[in-house]
């Protein structure tokens, strides 16, 4: 079952007359016949939760615009895509720019909004031309712009390019930088909803989140929800990179296998080695074992075996991988992309670095491992944004779980 994959290998699935001509923008025109509450409540019953990484429920998320509503309401597409290990956006955002047009379109006048943004990582010129592109065909046929098919609805679209800021993909402080300003994520509450980009009231979702929008409208939420496993709502878009025969990107029903999706799609471990360990969720989220793949790629699944789905960022690393070698590279991220706003993640992550650098060079102590443990038990929960748990989560749970693989390389006194 195919959602936001279906178009994929078409020629010129970029453009609006193939988009249109398999059936793209009937759900807008079908949208523009209901009201804004009949739209949330359709996005609601469908189950559909954010597909950025917390996964929050996206009825529910425009439902808050009931009780904290301003005058003006601004919707926008995180199009940052930093997470290591996912590359999914990147796909929907060049090869069916439309299909995210469209999304928006349908969440704009569910939610009130006139004017949208795409806020795009800065490495993706192509993606932000094909969207451009995108965005004045639509206008140019009066699927955007003023006054909608007629329907007395206008919602204008502007695509702004990031400046190459991990922490950028945390949505305050994608909306600071938006604003003109560095990007450093704001305190909460209050959230977005309530007072977002200039002030006003702001609907932030992922790429791939808006772009599910068409199909559930088209199809109704039973159509979407019976997708799931258990009903957990529609498809996913998994990348799966590493030690596969077949890395690459996959759409199988949300609460897919992790071991299926690494066996069969992925095509298993390359030259028939061993599977060591999965990052089954980006590189921010906890590393599992070679004995804990069996578990539904799902946001409870996951987080009942400690880790999380994340972006979906399926990252496979096999016998020879080195977890001290992973875990020093992912520390360097951590460190490189902290914004230094707060001084726990600031210098945490700093000093997590230095200490990983030092037991990989064969100078570290056995002291150095407790303290690395320390130092990410001090940086969770104690930071403004979710950043502090993705530069620690994954260290602490290498160090957890492959801890003789560090103590091997510790200074022998
Ligand atoms: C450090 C950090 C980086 C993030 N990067 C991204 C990103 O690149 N793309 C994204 O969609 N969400 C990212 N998020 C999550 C967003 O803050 C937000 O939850 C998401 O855009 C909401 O969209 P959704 O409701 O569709 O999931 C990040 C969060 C954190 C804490």
């Amino acid at each position: 079952m195919k959602i936001l994959l279906k178009n994929k290998g078409i020629p010129d699935s970029q453009s609006l007359e193939i988009y249109s001509g398999r059936g793209g923008y009937a759900a807008l025109r079908k949208a523009l016949s209901l009201s804004p509450e009949e739209i949330i409540s359709i996005v609601e019953d469908s189950g559909l939760r954010g597909r950025g990484g917390a996964g929050f429920p996206a009825g529910a998320k425009w439902k808050l615009l009931t009780k904290y509503r301003r005058k003006t309401v601004y919707l926008i597409c995180n199009a940052d895509e930093g997470e290591p290990g996912t590359f999914k956006d990147r796909y929907v955002m060049e090869f069916d720019p439309h299909l995210l047009v469209e999304g928006m379109t349908i969440a704009a006048r569910a939610t009130g909004a006139h004017h949208g943004f795409i806020y795009i990582r800065g490495e993706y010129l192509r993606m932000a031309k094909a969207l451009v592109k995108a965005i004045e065909e639509a206008q140019a046929k009066g699927f955007l712009g003023n006054n909608i098919m007629g329907s007395g609805f206008s919602f204008f679209m502007d695509v702004f390019r990031g400046a190459g800021a991990y922490v950028c993909g945390e949505e305050t402080a994608l909306i600071e930088s938006l604003e003109g300003k560095a990007g450093r994520p704001r305190l909460k509450p209050p959230f977005p909803a309530a007072a977002g980009l200039y002030g006003e009231s702001t609907v932030i979702h992922n790429v791939t989140t808006l772009s599910f929008i068409p199909f559930i409208i088209e199809n109704g939420p039973e159509a979407f929800r019976a997708i799931g496993k258990l009903g957990r709502g529609g498809t996913k878009l998994f990348c799966i990179s590493g030690h596969v025969n077949k890395p690459g990107l996959y759409e199988y029903p949300m609460g897919t296998s992790l071991k299926k999706l690494i066996y069969e799609a992925g095509g298993g471990i390359k030259e028939g080695r061993r599977l060591k360990a999965v990052i089954p969720g980006g590189l921010s989220s906890p590393i599992l074992k070679e004995d804990e793949i069996d578990v539904d790629m799902d946001f409870q699944s996951l987080h009942s075996v400690g880790t999380m789905l994340g972006s979906g960022g399926i990252i496979v690393l096999d016998e020879d991988a080195s977890i001290p070698l992973i875990a020093q590279k992912t520390a360097k991220f951590y460190a490189h992309e902290s914004c230094g706003q707060c001084a726990p993640c600031r210098e945490g992550t700093n000093m997590i670095k230095f200490l990983i650098d030092r037991i990989v060079a064969g100078s570290g102590a056995a002291k150095d491992i407790e303290q690395v443990l320390r130092l990410c038990r001090y940086i969770k929960g104690s930071t403004i944004c979710a950043f502090g748990y993705a530069a620690a989560m994954p260290i602490e749970t290498m160090l957890r779980k492959f801890r003789s693989e560090f103590e091997a390389l510790l200074r022998n006194i």
